[in-house]
């Protein structure tokens, strides 16, 4: 890639993640890290050290750190609670966004972005990293080929036993606000169609180190009329699945699983008229994707897209049918009501 000019870029939010950004954006030639801000200041002095980068301007007040240095772009790595006015701050003063997941806290609030992006004619991305993984690529890709013919359901299970600390073991809806929203954009991905309803119960299991629910079951249906089930929980101990999820795919000749990393399988229907029909194993075909590798990828797609003037696959105006998703689950969790989306 080789931009017109350096992207002068501020990096919000300098805690875990923030690492695995300036890892991918300083290996991009001309992107250039020209502020690092976090409200504890000392956190992104340390990020300035630890990434050699003497002159960024360094700053716990956003707004001043915005005009000081006058980016082009904006990383927004804060908590989710942070993650609205940050980006509205930041599309307001005419940069382009790439945020942390989710979007924002509510679909109400995403909405209100999506608005100001357009207004700002700024592109605003979202980092669904786990979409650049090359064997969801594959997966996605042997789904469309029809050799399971046509898909009726999906599930998907999630079960780690992840002792954060911090912010998410006081964060309410944690596993469907926090992780599910990754695996429901990439059940998105798979299945190629958008969400229509969700019925979901949350609870916090017995012995639970999380103050708020920390499992959730929910069946969605989509829009090409398939179901979709997800089952996942933060407070698992034991057998853990990948943070990919474990994927069964069913479709009307056959079936696949994905272990969420390299074990895919697939059988289809050989010969019917017995009890239960035989069945002969199916190659998954190699695919080359573009711009795999997680959140490299992404920020790779979207400074490309800078370029070319158009959007990335994350951007925030469809990561909403995602984003809906979630508080859709959420809505039907606190109602025990079976919930209509409309992103
Ligand atoms: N994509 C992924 O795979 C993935 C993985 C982990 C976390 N995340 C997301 O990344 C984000 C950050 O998570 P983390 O694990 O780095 O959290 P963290 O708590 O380690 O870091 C967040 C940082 O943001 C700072 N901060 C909070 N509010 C701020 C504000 N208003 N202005 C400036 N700085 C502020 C905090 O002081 C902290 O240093 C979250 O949205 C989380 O959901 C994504």
């Amino acid at each position: 890639m080789q931009l017109s000019k350096k992207m002068r870029t501020v990096l919000v939010g300098c805690g875990g993640m923030s690492g695995a950004w300036l890892d991918a954006a300083l290996t991009l030639p001309d992107v250039e890290i020209v502020g690092l801000v976090d409200i504890v200041e000392a956190a992104a002095r340390k990020r300035a050290v630890d990434f050699h980068l003497p002159q960024a301007v360094i700053g716990s007040d956003f707004q001043s750190v915005l005009e000081q240095t006058a980016p082009d772009v904006v990383f927004n790595c804060t908590i989710p609670e942070a993650h609205y006015a940050i980006t509205l701050a930041a599309l307001r003063h005419g940069c382009h966004v790439l945020s942390e997941k989710p979007l924002a806290n509510s679909l109400e609030q995403g909405k209100i972005l999506v608005e100001a992006a357009q207004q700002a004619n700024k592109i605003f991305a979202v980092i669904q990293n786990r979409r650049y993984d090359a064997q969801i690529r594959r997966m996605a890709h042997f789904l469309t080929t029809g050799a399971l013919g046509p898909l009726t359901t999906v599930n998907s299970d999630f079960y780690i036993g992840a002792h954060f600390g911090g912010f998410r073991e006081q964060m309410k809806h944690v596993i469907l606000l926090d992780m599910a929203i990754h695996s429901f954009d990439a059940a998105r991905l798979l299945t190629g169609a958008d969400p229509v309803s969700v019925y979901c119960q949350e609870w916090n299991p017995a012995g639970s180190w999380y103050e708020h629910d920390a499992s959730a079951i929910a069946i969605f249906e989509m829009s090409n009329g398939l179901i979709y089930t997800y089952r996942g929980s933060w407070c698992a101990e034991g057998l853990p699945t990948t943070w990919e999820c474990d994927w069964r795919f069913i479709g009307q000749q056959g079936s696949a699983t994905w272990n969420g990393a390299q074990v895919i399988q697939a059988q289809v229907v050989a010969a019917t008229g017995t009890f239960t029909s035989t069945h002969q194993d199916i190659e998954i075909p190699a695919y080359q994707a573009e711009n795999i590798g997680g959140h490299a990828g992404i920020i790779r797609e979207f400074f490309a897209c800078i370029q070319n003037g158009t959007q990335p696959e994350t951007n925030a105006a469809d990561n909403l049918k995602s984003l809906a998703m979630v508080f859709g689950a959420i809505e039907s969790a606190e109602s025990g009501q079976k919930v209509m989306l409309h992103s």
